[in-house]
């Protein structure tokens, strides 16, 4: 299993803007393979490159019911939208948190697929939803940024509790676990 750690907020290398890909190797189809496991694994719909902390334009997104339909998209761009379309949103990255965004409802995206082929594509509803919040991450943006500060702020704490929470459930320490503050 080649789980990769996904980045939770306010972690600032959420925050990175990703750089163009300029080639297709081995090492780049490694990581989109590791990418859609950790993705299925999460379990969520779609990961952009930026959450597992590796800045290139690369998001990978399945929004199929039968977890069947692989997308890759390699530098990404929106070259055209349409209409409007507001769905509850969620991110690997602020987990249990949901909140209704905005977006286009139909969009028309240029990228590279997963081999490296230039492909045109047109994406309607959940999926133009996920390429859109997927692109967002590229540019260092996350979805509660669409929120009110005060919304953000009570977020972020409520993710400070949580964790705080599990640190708390932590039965034992394992060996080589740190020892705790006094
Ligand atoms: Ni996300």
């Amino acid at each position: 299993m080649n789980k990769l750690t996904i980045l939770e907020f306010p972690d600032p290398r959420l925050r990175t803007r990703a750089k163009p890909i300029e080639e297709v190797d081995a090492g780049l189809r490694a990581l989109i393979e590791a990418m859609f496991e950790t993705m299925y694994e999460a379990p969520g719909i779609g990961l952009a490159a930026t959450q597992v902390d590796v800045h290139k334009r690369l998001l990978v997104t399945d929004v199929s019911p039968g977890r069947d339909e692989p997308l890759c998209l390699i530098n990404p761009e929106i070259t055209e939208r349409d209409g409007v379309i507001v769905t509850e949103e969620g991110c690997l990255s602020v987990p249990d948190i949901f909140a209704k965004v905005e977006r286009s409802e139909h969009i028309r995206v240029r990228a590279l697929g997963g081999d490296g082929q230039p492909l045109d594509m047109e994406a309607n509803g959940l999926l133009a939803v996920c390429i859109q919040h997927e692109m967002d991450h590229l540019e260092g943006k996350l979805f509660v940024d669409y929120l009110s500060e005060l919304k953000r702020q009570r977020i972020r704490k409520q993710l400070e509790k949580a964790r705080r929470h599990q640190d708390d459930l932590t039965p034992v320490l394992k060996p080589g676990d740190r020892a705790p503050a006094i």
